[in-house]
This record gives structure tokens, C-alpha cells and sequence, in this order.
């Protein structure tokens, strides 16, 4: 009988779960990393929402290309929210909270069963679950009850981590909570490894409180402590980019294996099994595509244009909106302009449009719904963006060689914007302001004044990224450990 089951259990391939929150910018990078893994070898259950599940195949063809990796399965849970409940912006918050409520008995119930839900005939177990960090908790539960080991990944940049990790440092040195808005240039010094730079308004959202209890400044520092408990923790980011706030992550989450920028990464390990030549950067949208902006870039000039994105969750006042739209026609520069149709908050289209911004806009500018990111940064005509600071956006960023001008909106951006331009000096920090005149300035300075100099600081960083998704590099030698890690996972 023991013969017969140790030869089962050697049979069973190890299969990893994959559960990512379900929206664009954890979703995209979650199924980057489920390609790393599927190039590998690595059987792989996907779980969305059914909310992005149903998003991703009306935009994205993943079901085709997932196809190519032998027990890749895509799988699906609800949030526990109706269909046509709004998810963006700040309704994000209880997607989260309805998520936290409800999930956790349903995908008990589905690891429960062998085969028949999550898994398959050579691969019927889960054998390792890699959960989005901000499920901390949730998926620990759900690893010790079920004894299946759990790895965490998070989304968020390395130095937004640490300060949702120091977070009891803050209120112990009683750095926190902020008092009114005079009191945002104060220097924060009890988070090691940014004493010099860190100031109130620079600290994620969910950590800019008035109040010390504030539910959600406690919620973020709790997942984010789980991490310390999970087999390990996996980022997205380079060690020559935030490898001294790693450092400091290790010494609380020692197995911590960075392997990004992830969507470099897999083009490299891609570039190995099919030919270079055929490669596009993949599409892992939620939203409708726009290509026709491609054509557009064509027929501009070498990088004279000014990409502007906030990415998937911001929403903004028509009035901020405006502010953008005049700051950007003044500044004389062509650009490129996603404004996703749920962006802006409050009636839009009631108040005219300027003539002026119409008539400047159809001769230098182009507005389009969502655009393939990726390749739009990568085309020499994009010589600048404007970014609401969200990580993926600021790893595509780095990678193409694009300076940033950073308005960041919430969760990890201030302390990513400061990160861009006060220690990895790519580009300029707006935060906080949104005015016609230093929207046109910063532009100028951006594409002409501060040109040379931005070009060489983002040129170095972009080879150091690449340098550590190479074989040999740091992304690329963490990624094979984490792979051997799962590999030795067992049902
Ligand atoms: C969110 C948070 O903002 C971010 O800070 C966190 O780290 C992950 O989740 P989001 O706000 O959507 O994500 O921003 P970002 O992380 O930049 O992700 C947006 C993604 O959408 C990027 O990969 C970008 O390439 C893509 N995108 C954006 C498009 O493909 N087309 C567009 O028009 C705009």
C-alpha cells in the first residue's frame, strides 16, 4: 500500500494557484508572471474574477495564448458584488472589503475537491498558491488549514512594501497621524532607509491619515505583515533599482525573490523558445484596445510626443481634466491622451469644449480610450509621460528609457512619484498640484529644458533592468529559485 502511494505521489506534476485582486494592474502582471512559470514547465491554475475573467476574453485573446503552456486552466470566483456595480476609483475599496467577506470559504471549498475544479488528470492538486499580497491574511488561513505552502506576491514597488510594513515604526514614533494639510512637508525618519527623503505627503494613500485608528491604514499594515509569514515573497522589481529597501524587507521576509520588471522578463525567457522576429508584447487588457494611435505615432516626429495615462482606477474631476487638457495645448507639444471613459467623475460633456483646445488638439494631439501601453511607450516618437505613478506604468516607463512627470492619484504613487524624482531622478514629481501652468511647464522641461539629462539617467536604468531579467542576471537567477522552489511542492 505505501509502495502504491508513494509512486502516486511522485506522479502528480505540482500544480500552483494563482489568484490575483482583480484589477488591471495586478491582473496584467500576475499573468506575466503565470507565463514565466508555464514557459517553465509549471502547471498553473489562473483565478479571476468573474468580473475580469469576462472583461479579459472580450479584450484580451489569453484563452489562445495560454493554450500553448500544457495544464494551464483559467478558473473563476466571484467578488461577491453584482455585475454592474462600478469598479473603479474608489469603489475599488469595496470590491475589497466584499472580497475579504466572502471569498474565503469558496475557494476553501473548490482546494477542497481534487481535480475536478481546479486541477487536472496529471496535476489534480494544488500544490502551491501564489496570492496577491493584499490577500494576506485570507490565503495564510487558507494555507495552514489546507497545509498547502503560500507564497505571496505583491504588486506594489519594493518602498511602498516597507512603509505599509513599518507602519507600527510610524506610530510609535508617533510620525503619524497627519494634521491638516500644513502638515504635509514634514519629514518622516522612522522608516530605515528613508530618512532623508520621506515626507508626509509622500506617504502611500492609505497611510495618509488624520486619525491613527484609521481602519484602512491598519488593514494595509496587517496583509502586509502576513508576508512575513508565507513561504516567500515575490516582487516585482530589480535589485539595482530598490535593492537597499529589499535589504530591508529581508530582514523580516528573508526568502524575498525579486524578478521583475516582469513584462521585460518574459520577453526575454519568450525570446527563447519562439523567434525573437514574431514576438508582440503581450496583451493581458481589460479594457478595449485602441491600435489606431500606433499610426498616428508613426507620422510623428522623433520623440516630440508627450504620453499622459493615469492607468486603470483614477478618476479625476472634469475641472482637473481641464486643467490637464489647457496645460497641455499650452505647452505646444504634441501628445498622446488616454482618457478611459470612466475617468472622469460627475457629468462630463455638459459645459462646452473651447474651441481653442479642439482646434489644437486635431492638429498636435490625439485622445484615444486605452492603448496598448507597451508598444506605445516603446515607439521612438513617445519622448515623455505623464504618469499617475502606478508601478506597472513606471516599470514599462523605465525599460522604454522614457522620463516621467508624476501626478500620482492613490495607493503606492506618492512614495513611487518621490522614488522617480527625488532618488532615481527619471523624471519630475507633480503631486499634489494640477494647474494649467505647471502642466505646460513641467512638460517643457521635460522634453526640452531637462532633455539630455533625463535621457542618460533613465538610458542607465533601463540597462540595469535589462542586466537583471538577462540570464545570469539577479531577476533571472531569483526566478529560477522560485521556480525550483515550486517544483519541490508535493501532493
Ligand atoms: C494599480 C496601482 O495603481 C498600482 O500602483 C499598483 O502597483 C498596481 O495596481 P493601475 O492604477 O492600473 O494599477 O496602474 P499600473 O500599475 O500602471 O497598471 C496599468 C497597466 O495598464 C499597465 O500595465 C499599462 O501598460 C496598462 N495600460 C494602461 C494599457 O495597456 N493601456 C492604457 O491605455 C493604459
Amino acid at each position: 500500500h505505501m509502495a502504491h502511494q508513494t509512486a502516486t505521489v511522485q506522479n502528480f506534476t505540482p500544480r500552483v494557484l494563482i489568484f490575483p485582486f482583480p484589477a488591471q494592474g495586478h491582473v496584467n502582471c500576475m499573468l506575466q508572471l503565470a507565463e514565466l512559470l508555464g514557459l517553465a514547465g509549471i502547471h498553473v491554475t489562473f483565478l479571476n474574477t468573474d468580473h475580469v475573467h469576462r472583461r479579459l476574453l472580450q479584450h484580451a485573446d489569453i484563452q489562445a495564448r495560454f493554450a500553448a503552456y500544457p495544464g494551464f486552466l483559467l478558473r473563476t470566483i466571484s467578488d461577491g458584488l453584482p455585475e454592474d456595480d462600478p469598479r473603479s476609483g474608489n469603489e475599488m475599496r469595496h470590491v475589497l472589503r466584499s472580497m475579504l467577506e466572502t471569498t474565503k470559504p469558496v475557494l476553501k471549498g473548490m482546494l477542497s475537491t481534487c481535480g475536478d475544479i481546479l486541477g487536472s488528470d496529471s496535476s489534480p492538486y494544488i500544490t502551491c498558491i501564489i496570492a496577491d499580497g493584499i490577500f494576506g491574511s485570507l490565503a495564510n488561513e487558507l494555507g495552514n488549514e489546507l497545509n498547502i505552502p503560500v507564497i505571496h506576491f505583491r504588486t506594489i514597488s519594493a518602498c511602498c512594501f516597507w512603509i505599509y510594513f513599518s507602519v507600527p515604526d510610524i506610530i510609535k514614533a508617533e510620525e503619524l497621524p497627519i494634521r491638516g494639510k500644513e502638515d504635509m512637508d514634514r519629514r518622516i525618519k522612522s522608516v530605515a532607509g528613508m530618512e532623508t527623503f520621506l515626507r508626509c505627503r509622500d506617504l502611500p494613500s492609505f497611510c495618509q491619515v488624520s486619525d491613527e485608528m484609521d481602519p484602512q491604514l491598519h488593514l494595509v499594515a496587517r496583509e502586509t505583515r502576513q508576508s512575513s509569514r508565507a513561504q516567500s515573497l515575490i516582487l516585482n522589481t530589480y535589485e539595482d533599482l530598490e535593492g537597499p529597501i529589499v535589504s530591508h524587507i529581508r530582514t523580516h521576509c528573508p526568502k524575498t525573490y525579486t524578478i521583475g520588471p516582469l513584462h521585460a522578463h518574459l520577453k526575454v525567457r519568450l525570446a527563447k523558445n519562439v523567434s525573437t522576429s514574431t514576438y508582440t508584447p503581450s496583451s493581458n487588457s481589460i479594457f478595449e484596445v485602441d491600435r489606431s494611435c500606433m499610426a498616428w505615432l508613426d507620422s510623428q516626429p522623433f520623440k516630440s510626443v508627450i504620453y499622459v495615462s493615469f492607468g486603470s482606477i483614477t478618476v479625476m474631476k472634469r475641472d482637473t481634466l481641464m486643467e490637464f487638457w489647457h496645460g497641455l495645448v499650452n505647452s505646444n507639444k504634441r501628445f498622446l491622451w488616454v482618457v478611459r471613459p470612466d475617468m472622469v467623475a460627475g457629468e462630463v460633456g455638459n459645459d462646452e469644449i473651447p474651441a481653442e483646445l479642439v482646434a489644437a488638439t486635431r492638429e498636435r494631439g490625439y485622445l484615444t480610450g486605452w492603448v496598448p501601453q507597451e508598444e506605445v511607450l516603446a515607439h521612438g516618437a513617445v519622448g515623455g509621460f505623464l504618469t499617475h505613478s502606478g508601478w506597472n506604468s513606471t516599470l514599462e516607463s523605465i525599460v522604454a528609457e522614457v522620463p516621467m512627470i508624476c501626478w500620482p492619484y492613490f495607493a503606492d504613487q506618492p512614495i513611487i512619484s518621490r522614488y522617480v524624482g527625488e532618488v532615481w531622478k527619471l523624471g519630475m514629481d507633480m503631486k499634489g498640484v494640477c494647474d494649467r501652468k505647471i502642466v505646460e511647464k513641467m512638460v517643457n522641461d521635460l522634453m526640452v529644458e531637462r532633455r539630455e539629462e533625463s535621457a542618460r539617467s533613465t538610458a542607465e536604468m533601463a540597462r540595469l533592468a535589462r542586466n537583471s531579467v538577462n540570464e545570469g542576471g539577479s531577476s533571472y537567477c531569483n526566478l529560477d529559485k522560485l521556480i525550483e522552489d515550486i517544483r519541490l511542492t508535493r501532493k
